[in-house]
């Protein structure tokens, strides 16, 4: 009796301190477990810890600053994301510019001419391509008669007498924005392979 008397009031005890050493109040942040998981110790844009005492009690820095003080003392404001320079305009990894044009500016883009040199290679990128992204809608052979397009119903048949003279600024268009019962695909393929697929579209495709 006594000792299962003993064992539970050591129980007992136990949890209380152990839930009260965790307690955070007021200033103090209280222990955290592994904090090596959410501080990182490398730089980072988002975790700057300007403290240079901060994890001080478990350091192993040779510069003798807590184990956490990250910031860029290199950078103005000590931030590890600079400014982009006044009037940047961000391009893709690709090199090309962002695509301003409107849904509806149908006409204007159809004036674009298409950006990438046309080659073999190209063209067998092409093709891959739009056996990934369009075929299921409009067929291996552009005819319209895709799995999907059979459910989706409606669409182009892009070897059609309707289809066949668009410029290619018009396909490189409709493919980055939509149009009518076509989605946009312009946040799942970036430019250049667009306009690589343009290319198989014409050459190939629309071959005349
Ligand atoms: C989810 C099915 C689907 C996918 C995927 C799809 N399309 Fe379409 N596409 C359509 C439909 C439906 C239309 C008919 C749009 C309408 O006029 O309502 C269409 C129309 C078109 C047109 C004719 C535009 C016009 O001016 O009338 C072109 C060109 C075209 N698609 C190219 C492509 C290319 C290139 C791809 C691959 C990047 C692609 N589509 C992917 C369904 C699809």
């Amino acid at each position: 009796m006594k000792i299962t008397r003993s064992i539970y009031t050591f129980a007992f005890l136990g949890a209380v301190l152990g839930l009260a050493s965790c307690g955070a109040s007021g200033e103090d942040p209280g222990y955290e477990y592994a904090p090596q998981m959410y501080n990182s110790i490398a730089y980072e844009p988002l975790s700057q810890i300007v403290n240079e005492d901060e994890g001080a009690w478990l350091s192993t820095r040779e510069d003798g600053k807590g184990e956490f003080f990250n910031s860029n003392i290199n950078n103005p404001n000590r931030m590890n994301m600079r400014e982009p320079v006044a009037n940047t305009v961000p391009r893709s990894k690709d090199g090309s510019l962002p695509y301003r044009l409107k849904q509806f500016e149908l006409e204007a883009a159809a004036l674009n001419e298409n950006p990438v040199t046309l080659t073999p290679q190209v063209l067998a990128e092409g093709k891959v391509l739009y056996t990934q992204y369009c075929s299921a809608c409009h067929g291996q052979g552009g005819e319209g008669d895709g799995k999907a397009g059979e459910v989706i119903g409606g669409v182009a048949n892009l070897k059609g007498g309707a289809y066949i003279n668009l410029p290619e600024g018009h396909i490189f268009h409709v493919v980055m924005k939509g149009k009518g019962r076509m989605g946009a695909h312009g946040s799942q393929i970036p430019q250049e392979r667009i306009w690589k697929i343009v290319h198989y579209v014409k050459q190939e495709i629309q071959k005349q």
